[in-house]
């Protein structure tokens, strides 16, 4: 098992990685369970557990008999797999529900699932009675070397994804790597996605290393597995203890491919047609060819990034999209990005693979030129 710590003053907590950790809850998690066997109303003396449907059927067992092990039961919330399920409605069911369950502040929720269940019961718990513990037990890649570690947790709106929310910190994040054995391919490849990016983005070691071991990973070969996500989650948790609440800058980096990925989406309709892993994958190769474009990073490397999204079986041209959109369209979606300010854009872009930078005088119109090359070049 690794253990990587997020050093946040006052707030620290731990991300452990490793097989059967969901097994083995009620030894990694007990100061987080215990109050809820010290009595008071007997609804209370049950952990509540906030599971997607889908990963408390394939997982909810193992949770269960590691709980009932050490003489607790558990109080299942189920939340529909979904996006639609990061919703005012959704929140308002979840909230009333935990305060009949008589949460207090001292409590611990455990979200178990992906991203939506981490980002819905973090929320929750950051706004229940000013705010209640919560602990992470992702069973996505993309949740395990991304979302459950960091704290922003979200609900979307009319207006957007991700618009209401709270920085709220988990107290201790489970990444148990058995989960991942049950994840369909094109879900494990997508989230593999986000593991490149801490590669390219700061850890150019990481990248060669990835350029070797890519296929292993996704093969779930255990030991380069726990490697991959361990180092993930390590950089993450460095930027995040540098810069929690994206001030300075360096948090902003964790958005390399995402701005170019997210006009990819939005113009996919957010479906089944590009996965978000996806969608980062191609704003990656986007961000490092426009970099090259700017005279930032050289056409070698910029190939190298291409050639890692190649290999780890996803499309790495957007012309394969079929799109029948022009590049100012796709930037029309990028204008309703939260990061706009004062009418300019930020772009993580890079200097060579593993320095990215923030660049903050990018032309919107530049870019859409540039995007209508890449939806005819290839
Ligand atoms: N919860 C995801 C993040 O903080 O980045």
């Amino acid at each position: 098992m690794a253990v990587i710590p997020v050093d946040l003053a006052g707030r620290s907590y731990e991300v452990r990685v490793g097989h059967g950790l969901l097994d083995d809850t009620i030894v990694q998690a007990r100061e987080f369970i215990e109050p809820y066997h010290s009595g008071g109303p007997s609804n209370r003396r049950k952990v509540p557990v906030v599971a997607d449907r889908n990963a408390r059927r394939l997982h909810g067992d193992r949770l269960s008999q590691s709980l009932t092990s050490g003489g607790y039961e558990i109080a299942w919330y189920d939340v529909e797999p979904g996006e639609g399920s990061k919703s005012w409605e959704s929140l308002a069911r979840l909230t009333d529900w935990l305060l009949a369950h008589g949460i207090e502040r001292g409590d611990h929720v455990f979200a178990l699932g992906g991203g939506v269940v981490g980002d819905l019961t973090g929320f929750a718990c950051a706004i229940l009675k000013r705010g209640c513990g919560f602990v992470q037990l992702p069973t996505t890649f993309l949740a395990q070397v991304d979302s459950s570690v960091g704290g922003k947790t979200a609900i979307n709106t009319s207006a957007g994804k991700n618009l209401v929310g709270a920085f709220h910190q988990p107290s201790l994040v489970l990444a148990d790597l058995d989960a991942l054995a049950t994840l369909p391919e094109r879900e494990l490849r997508a989230g593999y996605a986000e593991v490149l990016k801490y590669g390219v983005l700061g850890d150019s070691a990481f990248f060669e290393w990835l350029e070797q071991q890519g296929g292993q990973i996704i093969l779930l070969e255990p030991k380069a597995l726990e490697y991959a996500v361990a180092t993930s989650v390590a950089a993450k948790a460095r930027i995040v203890a540098e810069d929690e609440r994206e001030m300075s800058g360096q948090r902003a980096l964790l958005n390399l491919g995402h701005t170019f990925g997210h006009a990819l989406e939005a113009e996919t309709g957010f479906s089944e047609r590009l996965l978000h892993g996806e969608a980062v994958a191609l704003g990656m190769v986007l961000a490092a060819r426009y970099s090259e474009r700017r005279g930032h990073l050289s056409i070698d490397e910029a190939e190298r990034v291409t050639r890692c999204v190649d290999a780890a079986g996803m499309m790495s041209d957007i012309s394969a999209l079929g799109l029948s959109c022009d590049g100012r369209t796709l930037v029309d979606h990028m204008r309703h990005d939260k990061k706009m300010a004062g009418g300019t854009l930020p772009f993580v872009l890079l200097r060579s693979i593993g320095a990215a930078f923030l660049a903050k005088d990018v032309i919107l119109d530049d870019v859409a030129a540039f995007l209508d090359e890449q939806l005819q070049a290839h």
